[in-house]
């Protein structure tokens, strides 16, 4: 008998990502349970969508920190995680580094999705990248998270093509339809072995 597997996420916007999971849990199409969310950005609505959900949400505090992920910042939110119950990870829209020691302590149970056909434009705004590219097919990537920036072993992809007279936000948008689809169905995978 499969069990309800525990969510942790992090998020620094909006959130949709995290909603979409939740969405999925509450239509019964994932057997999971989000037992955490956690953001850098104090502001960042995905607190709110949680709390309105009524899961425990709380700021990571990274002090001066504008980028940087300090490690015993890392430390503190994994032990935050595992007393919470988390299993996995979910990052969602996060926009710092997870390295060791937050590696270490989910060894392969943190995932990504990044809003491009990874190893394609990795890293910030994908979208606005693959417009200024010229590409004329993009989507999204959930991976495993490594030490390095999106660059984790990939789990699935979904495509979107890049229409006459996207701009870098259409594109976005469209990509973000996939995601939210993309990313409920590969944690639903996982849990589910
Ligand atoms: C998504 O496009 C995700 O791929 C990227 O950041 C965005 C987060 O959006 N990593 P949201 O906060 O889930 O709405």
């Amino acid at each position: 008998m499969s069990q309800t597997i525990k969510l942790g996420v992090l998020g620094s916007g909006s959130g949709s990502n995290m909603q979409a999971i939740l969405d999925a849990i509450e239509a019964g199409t994932l057997d999971a349970e989000i037992v955490l969310v956690l953001s850098d950005n104090p502001d960042g609505y995905i607190l709110e969508r949680a709390r309105k959900a009524g899961i425990p949400a709380e700021v990571i505090d990274c002090g001066a920190f504008k980028t940087k992920f300090p490690d015993e910042r890392q430390s503190a939110v994994a032990a935050q995680l595992k007393e919470a119950g988390a299993e996995l990870v979910c990052l969602a829209g996060f926009m710092r580094l997870v390295k060791q020691p937050m590696l270490d302590i989910f060894p392969e149970r943190i995932l990504n999705i990044h809003p491009s056909l990874l190893p394609a434009y990795p890293g910030l705004m994908a979208w606005k990248q693959a417009i200024e590219d010229g590409a004329t097919e993009s989507g999204c990537t959930v991976h495993y998270v490594d030490a390095g920036m999106d660059t984790g072993p990939i789990i699935k992809q979904a495509k979107v093509p890049v229409v006459a007279g996207d701009t870098a936000e259409t594109l976005h948008a469209r990509i973000q339809v996939k995601e939210h689809s993309l990313y409920p169905e590969v944690i639903s995978t996982i849990a589910a072995k």
